[in-house]
């Protein structure tokens, strides 16, 4: 029920420029009870069209990883972005537009308390791990927050853009499965 306040107050935000040029916020999807986040940077075309995360091209080949190691947005991870509207031109958000919609990102956290949070590409692993975090050198490395889990991988639109690096992702999505199995207590039933 909180869940859904939170949801209701988000979908009707103008706290940002943003709100001004989005079709729909998207405010994430999956289980609201999950042990595992999947966190993205921003809504792009696609996304802000259906009000869906992960929902174009990058989705389709994130669909692929998780189903890899048996999670789906439909049982057993929520997936969300930082900023929840899509930035016009698919631009990087701005630190003042982070700032505006990163509290919804918390609230969602206090709420889903997941175990284990995964980073899709820069801006959300140095947003949610450290400042500099480098994920072309650290990516698949954890660190623990207390008690959380955090690891980051390259962005799927970045593996769209260069394939050659998908080994390099698919083996952090299977350290993602192993970390499951060994601290997540219904993600597997
Ligand atoms: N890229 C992101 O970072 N998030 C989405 O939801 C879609 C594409
Ligand atoms: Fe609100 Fe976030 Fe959308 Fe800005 S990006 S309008 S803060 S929901």
């Amino acid at each position: 029920m909180e869940f859904e306040q939170l949801k209701q107050t988000c979908l009707a935000c103008q706290k940002c420029g943003l709100c001004e040029t989005r079709t729909n916020v998207v405010f994430g999807m999956g289980n609201p009870q999950a042990e595992v986040m999947i966190i993205g940077e921003a809504p792009g075309r696609s996304e802000d069209e259906q009000g869906l995360p992960f929902v174009g091209r990058s989705g389709q080949l994130l669909d692929q990883y998780l189903r890899a190691i048996h999670l789906s947005r439909d049982k057993n991870v929520f997936i969300t972005n930082i900023v929840k509207c899509r930035p016009p031109e698919n631009r990087d958000p701005q630190p003042s537009e982070w700032d505006a919609c990163i509290p919804y990102l918390r609230e969602q956290f206090q709420i889903i308390r997941p175990k284990i949070v995964l980073c899709l590409g820069r801006i959300a692993a140095q947003r949610l791990i450290r400042p500099d975090f480098s994920v072309m050198r650290e990516h698949g490395q954890w660190v623990e927050k207390d008690g959380v889990f955090f690891t980051a991988t390259l962005h799927p639109a970045a593996l769209l853009r260069s394939p050659s690096n998908k080994p390099l992702s698919y083996a952090d999505f299977v350290a993602v499965r192993e970390k499951i199995e060994e601290i997540c207590t219904h993600t597997y039933d």
